[in-house]
């Protein structure tokens, strides 16, 4: 990438594409694992089943079908991306993901980085993205929101394993042409200080490099969470800042087309509606089939429902993401959809 010549500009929503891994595993299915039920994880979740990966397939093969589709939706070829950012916290090199997608999709003439925010992930790399386009710098990205949790749950945790699951999900993005900006407003925080009710830490494992001098192995221990500080974080903060953000724009939430949560609990998602006393009929949701896919929520949410001809050209959509750091954030855009 080189810097080119600067000029402001807005941003177009334009295409959308996700990928979830072949092998379901139903609530029920769990229970022969950990004493839970169907019933204890509906009620309380509105999950059913989520999607794990399994030999057969890889994260860089879900996050390379989400790109491709995307941009078959778009009309666009790679070569014409300018940046690939993979939001994720479970590459698969931690040096990064996204170069060996941008190699794979063949897209030769973006610089390819990754992004971690958990499941803030993907709104906060919309928003880093828009900053390229919207200072002129670049004009065409792709922004990618996966996560493969299914790799550092503990699947004996009955508290937390139920909630999990693996997806990946891509939506293009362009800078627009004259005063045109779809991209309303954003929001971002983060309060580490109360981040540790939900956490993947390192494992502190120290091993001797030579004669008393010692080394830390590097790996992880399995998702540690307080679920019930989650959801209290979840109910406060969610509905705070997007009444913030609409607010600040003098948009009523009655005028929303739809509400693009990321998808946490169908508690947290109607607890979040009800605050903003918005139609629980707007609030788009997908739970029930794929779980807390992290990162990859929103984006997945979002294809489906283009792809389902629920939100069209023109539709106000308020979203938020909100997760382990603490992170959070809320942005308002409208949909473009391919020319
Ligand atoms: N099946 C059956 N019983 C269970 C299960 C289970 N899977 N899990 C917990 N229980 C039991 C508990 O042991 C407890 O039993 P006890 O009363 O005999 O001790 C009882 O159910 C109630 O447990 P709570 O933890 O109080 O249940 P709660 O109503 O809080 O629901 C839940 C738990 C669903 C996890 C809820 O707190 C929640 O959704 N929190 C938000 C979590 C979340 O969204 N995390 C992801 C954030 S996003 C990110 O960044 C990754």
């Amino acid at each position: 990438m080189t810097a080119k010549q600067k000029s402001i500009s807005g941003v177009s929503f334009v295409g959308s594409g996700s990928a979830i891994p072949a092998q379901i595993i139903t609530n029920d299915q769990l229970a022969l694992r950990v004493d839970t039920n169907d019933d204890w994880i509906s009620t309380r979740t509105g999950i059913k089943q989520r999607r794990v990966l399994g030999p057969d397939e890889s994260f860089s093969d879900l996050c390379f079908q989400a790109s491709i589709s995307a941009l078959e939706m778009a009309k666009w070829g790679p070569e014409s991306l300018d940046l690939v950012l993979l939001a994720t916290s479970t590459p698969n090199d931690l040096f990064g993901s996204a170069p060996k997608i941008q190699a794979k999709l063949g897209a030769k003439n973006a610089v390819a980085f990754d992004l971690t925010a958990a499941c803030s992930g993907f709104l906060f790399a919309l928003v880093t993205a828009a900053q390229f386009l919207r200072n002129g710098s670049m004009k065409r990205v792709l922004v990618l929101g996966a996560d493969q949790l299914s790799s550092w749950v503990d699947w004996d945790d009955r508290k937390s394993c139920v909630l999990f699951g693996d997806a990946a999900g891509a939506l293009l993005m362009e800078s627009s042409e004259g005063n045109s900006d779809d991209l309303l407003g954003f929001k971002l925080r983060s309060d580490g200080s109360r981040g540790d009710c939900l956490n993947l830490f390192e494992k502190r494992h120290f091993q001797t490099l030579v004669n008393t001098n010692m080394y830390q192995q590097g790996g992880f221990s399995p998702i540690q969470m307080n679920g019930q500080e989650v959801y209290k974080f979840a109910v406060r903060e969610v509905p705070l800042i997007l009444q913030d953000l609409l607010k600040s724009h003098q948009i009523d939430p009655e005028s929303l087309d739809w509400l693009l949560l990321h998808q946490a609990n169908k508690r947290i998602l109607d607890a979040v509606a009800d605050r903003l006393r918005i139609s629980h009929s707007k609030v788009l949701s997908n739970l029930a089939n794929y779980g807390n896919t992290s990162a990859a929520t929103i984006p997945l949410m979002l294809d489906e429902a283009v792809r389902h001809g629920k939100i069209v050209q023109g539709d106000l959509i308020a979203s938020s993401g909100f997760g382990a750091g603490l992170s959070w954030g809320a942005a308002l855009f409208r949909w473009h959809g391919p020319s």
